[in-house]
């Protein structure tokens, strides 16, 4: 998932939280994304065919609220709790953006006012999926700065249960089909991956660095059961569907599989397809439960 680089489109921040955007709205946010693009070309350049399609999609798309009504019983107000939890916690958003800037010599722009700035849509929902399924063990592939993985230690933490194991191979240079179309395509020099993982979080993380393909099957077969898979680490076919096939495999049942960047190839489609499940696509990221079971009572 990219940050700061993201073209992925943005909602308004106030909007009316789980509140339809009305497609007047929406038609703004890829425009938003091209003027800002044209503005700088350096981001036209790198803009991915994803991206884009991405951009599209989210025309259509149900907002947050919708999207996670097709597997928990939540409510608005509900809703609005968990949003509160995520983006009142000042001191998560400071410590996140203050290392950034350091790092970066910008701003993430989490939670911003401006929704046509804010690119953190799918982090938000990394959170609200961890804080309603309450996962044990959380696996994850692709670590980058360590922006996904501090959203999910954080829901982790809120809720007072589960670990987060993440995979990454470190991008000392840019890496093909990961990180060479984001604005910043290798970590910061003398950085390691998740540099930017607020330390409070760190006691329910464990970070193994190489490659998916290397790690994933013998610490899968180390856990046993996970309940949350998230991909987003090397963008190919085969390694998606390869990443997909294995963690599926221990997927507990009721568990989610995440995947992130679905538009770079056909890799999500012929995965739901296989399973016989349609899944769900919100920003780019693509989401599949496993046993297809409907609505459970759990916030
Ligand atoms: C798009 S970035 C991850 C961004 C991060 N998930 C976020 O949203 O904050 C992709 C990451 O995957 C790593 N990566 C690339 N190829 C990999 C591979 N074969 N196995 C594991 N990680 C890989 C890259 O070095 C990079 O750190």
């Amino acid at each position: 998932m990219a940050a700061a680089a993201s073209t992925a489109p943005d909602a308004q921040r106030n909007c009316a939280p789980g509140g339809a955007l009305g497609l007047f709205d929406r038609a703004r946010l890829p425009l938003h994304q091209l003027r800002r693009a044209l503005r700088q070309p350096s981001r036209l350049r790198r803009l991915h065919h994803a991206a884009v399609l991405a951009s599209l999609h989210s025309l259509f798309e149900e907002d947050e609220l919708g999207l996670l009504r097709h597997h928990f019983t939540i409510d608005a107000p509900t809703f609005r709790r968990l949003e509160g939890d995520l983006l009142g916690d000042a001191a998560f958003r400071s410590e996140v953006e203050s290392r950034y800037r350091r790092m970066r010599g910008e701003s993430l722009q989490l939670f911003g006012a401006s929704s046509a700035e804010d690119c953190d849509r799918g982090y938000r929902l990394l959170y609200y999926l961890v804080r309603l399924a309450k996962p044990r063990v959380v696996v994850e592939t692709g670590v980058f700065d360590g922006i996904s993985s501090a959203f999910l230690l954080k829901a982790l933490a809120d809720n007072g249960s589960g670990r987060l194991c993440s995979i990454d191979l470190p991008a000392r240079q840019p890496i093909a089909a990961s990180t060479d179309k984001m604005l910043h395509d290798a970590l910061p020099a003398g950085c390691e991956p998740g540099w930017i993982v607020p330390d409070e979080l760190r006691p329910r993380w464990a970070l193994r660095l190489g490659s998916s393909a290397e790690l994933l099957a013998p610490w899968l077969d180390e856990l046993g059961s996970i309940d949350l898979f998230f991909h987003d680490s090397l963008h190919t076919f085969a390694n998606m569907r390869a990443e997909l096939d294995v963690a599926w495999r221990h997927l507990a049942e009721g568990g989610f599989a995440v995947v992130d960047d679905v538009f770079w190839n056909r890799a999500f489609r012929s995965f739901t397809a296989a399973q016989r499940q349609p899944g769900h696509v919100f920003r780019g990221i693509g989401l599949l439960r496993k046993d297809g079971a409907g609505a459970r009572s759990d916030t």
